[in-house]
């Protein structure tokens, strides 16, 4: 384990109602940095999310996060220590407007810190522009920012971010990884990407780790997740 790891996982297995998906996943995340975890449809990227944010509970393995065994704490523990989770999907409340979306990530980071919406708004213009507007009437690229920017409010330590290209326009892709980068580099969030897009793992990524079947079958590292041909092979696999 490296001495600067924030999120350490050590042979975690999981699944649905006693049917183990993930297969015993070692991983870990250094404080700061982005790592993505790429694979093929139905390998089991958004259970290993869940397992790790705590919607579900592991069968076996342990999840260290900033040197605190949580293993077995609730998700909104989880929370308040500073994991915060981007669903695939973004699940946006498409009836509440902007506003009141970020109300509600509010509440899920309570206790981590006066909120900021200046650096929201500073971040994504378009929801102060947008901020009493229902969320569903927003773009796929906005509601993706939206959920970003709900999930800035508690100050994370790590961003889990589960397919943010998922049903956005292949022009707007490069965006999200710009803006992803740029909360990176100006708060030092480290951020965990479950992807399967070629362009956004590239651009983004420094390292990752490859699943297939519930498994970690490869590591990558800065020059090899930097590399098109390399990402593309493994993502055929
Ligand atoms: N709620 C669920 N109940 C039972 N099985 C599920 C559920 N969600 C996903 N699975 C199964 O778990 C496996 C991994 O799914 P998932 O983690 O969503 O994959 P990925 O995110 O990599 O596409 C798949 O075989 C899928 O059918
Ligand atoms: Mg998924």
């Amino acid at each position: 384990m490296a001495s600067d790891a924030l999120l350490t996982v050590t042979g975690l297995r999981g699944g649905y109602g006693g049917k183990p998906v993930l297969q015993g996943i070692d991983l870990s995340v250094n404080a700061g940095d982005i790592v993505a975890v790429i694979g093929r449809n139905g390998v089991g990227k958004t259970t290993l999310m869940k397992t790790l944010i705590g919607l579900l509970s592991p069968m076996a393995g342990t999840i260290h996060f900033g040197g605190e065994d949580v293993t077995r704490l609730p998700a909104d523990r989880r929370a308040k220590l500073g994991i915060a989770y981007i669903p695939q999907g973004r699940e946006v409340f498409p009836r509440l407007t902007v506003a009141e979306n970020l109300l509600v990530g509010e509440t899920a980071g309570a206790g981590r810190g006066p909120v900021d919406y200046q650096r929201i708004y500073d971040f994504f213009p378009i929801l102060k522009e947008r901020a009493k507007q229902a969320a569903g009437t927003l773009s796929g690229g906005q509601q993706q920012q939206l959920a970003i920017g709900r999930a800035m409010i508690g100050a994370p330590r790590l961003m889990l971010l589960d397919e943010p290209s998922e049903g956005i326009q292949p022009s707007i892709v490069q965006e999200i990884a710009r803006n992803v980068k740029r909360l990176n580099a100006e708060t030092g969030v480290a951020v965990l990407l479950v992807e399967q897009n070629l362009d956004l793992i590239v651009s983004m990524a420094r390292s990752g780790f490859v699943i297939d079947k519930g498994r970690i079958v490869a590591r990558l590292g800065p020059e090899e997740i930097a590399s098109r041909e390399v990402v593309r092979k493994h993502l055929a696999l």
